[in-house]
């Protein structure tokens, strides 16, 4: 079997504005909104560790800098956790701290689309293949996590993998939809992409999750791209035409989703996660339990 190179890098596109968390939003990066006791991004960090990507590139815009904050250092804060023997926090602390060196961030200095996001973390991600996150979405799941299964499958096949999952007919017009070709190890060959298609219109019920493995190539197209559904620069348009040339690959993804650019996949995410978290499942759960039930909270 060929040697494909190897997936080292990833983009986290997080210059989103969050309108749909005004007010939070004014002074928070949505990325930065907290899902019990992690920010989003690092619930989507985490799934890129596990599939063993080593660098990682947010490309950020203005009012952003506490993400760029959050990988770092805070000395103050670890100074005094030392003087106090906070010995857990601190470990809490390096465990959630990226190595030096690989993190990098760039801005995306007009909001133009995803597409033109990606195309500005062209220099740093250079003539390599990349993973690009898209930090609404969190992955939770029971077996190997979405990027992680991506990354497998792309051990075999090389090219292009989009992750791919089933939704609604009538909630297509949301989502990047793919046309579905051959079948192919987990996934299928994508036979078309379209953006945000008319209600009715929709290739497939098969939605794009905002997980992909792309070539370098992408970013060539990127530069040119005209802009497409809500006149943004769009990404799924430049992938379609990296088709022509290229082979796009769709994963299915069988696990848990929260899409937490909305209200309700934010409440979902947290009440799942809190459910689970040792320190506030048994009373999170009476808790619900007596809310749902009228009793007020246990
Ligand atoms: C983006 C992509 C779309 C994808 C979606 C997943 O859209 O353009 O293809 O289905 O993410 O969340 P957005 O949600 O930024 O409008």
């Amino acid at each position: 079997m060929a040697e494909h190179k190897k997936v080292r890098k990833a983009v986290f596109p997080v210059a989103g504005l969050g309108t749909r968390f005004l007010p939070a939003t004014k002074a928070v990066p949505k990325e930065m909104l907290t899902v019990v006791d992690k920010p989003i991004i690092q619930y989507v960090v985490d799934e890129a560790l596990e599939a063993g990507i080593e660098h990682f590139v947010f490309v950020t815009g203005r009012n952003k800098h506490i993400i760029e904050d959050y990988f770092d250092i805070h000395f103050e804060l670890e100074q005094t956790l030392r003087e106090r023997s906070k010995n857990a926090e601190i470990t809490l602390l390096a465990g959630q701290l990226p190595k030096a060196g690989t993190v990098s961030f760039t801005r995306q200095q007009e909001p133009l689309g995803l597409g033109h996001a990606v195309w500005c973390a062209r220099e740093i991600i250079g003539d390599e293949p990349f993973a690009l996150l898209l930090p609404d979405m969190i992955m939770k799941s029971e077996a190997k996590g979405c990027m992680k299964g991506m990354i497998d499958l792309y051990a075999q096949s090389g090219g292009n993998i989009i992750a791919v999952e089933e939704c609604a007919p009538d909630q297509a017009h949301k989502y990047g939809i793919v046309g579905v070709g051959d079948a192919i190890g987990d996934g299928f060959r994508i036979t078309g992409m379209v953006e945000k298609p008319a209600k009715g219109t929709a290739p497939s019920n098969f939605f794009i999750n905002g997980r992909y493995i792309l070539q370098p190539e992408v970013f060539k197209i990127l530069e040119t791209q005209e802009r497409g559904a809500g006149n943004e620069i769009q990404l799924t348009d430049g992938i379609a035409a990296l088709m022509r040339d290229e082979r796009v690959l769709a994963y299915r993804y069988a696990g848990q989703r929260y899409d937490c650019g909305s209200k309700l996949g934010y409440l979902q995410a947290t009440a799942a996660i809190g459910l689970k978290h040792p320190e506030t499942a048994e009373g999170f759960r009476a808790s619900l339990a007596g809310l749902l039930e009228g009793r007020g909270l246990a």
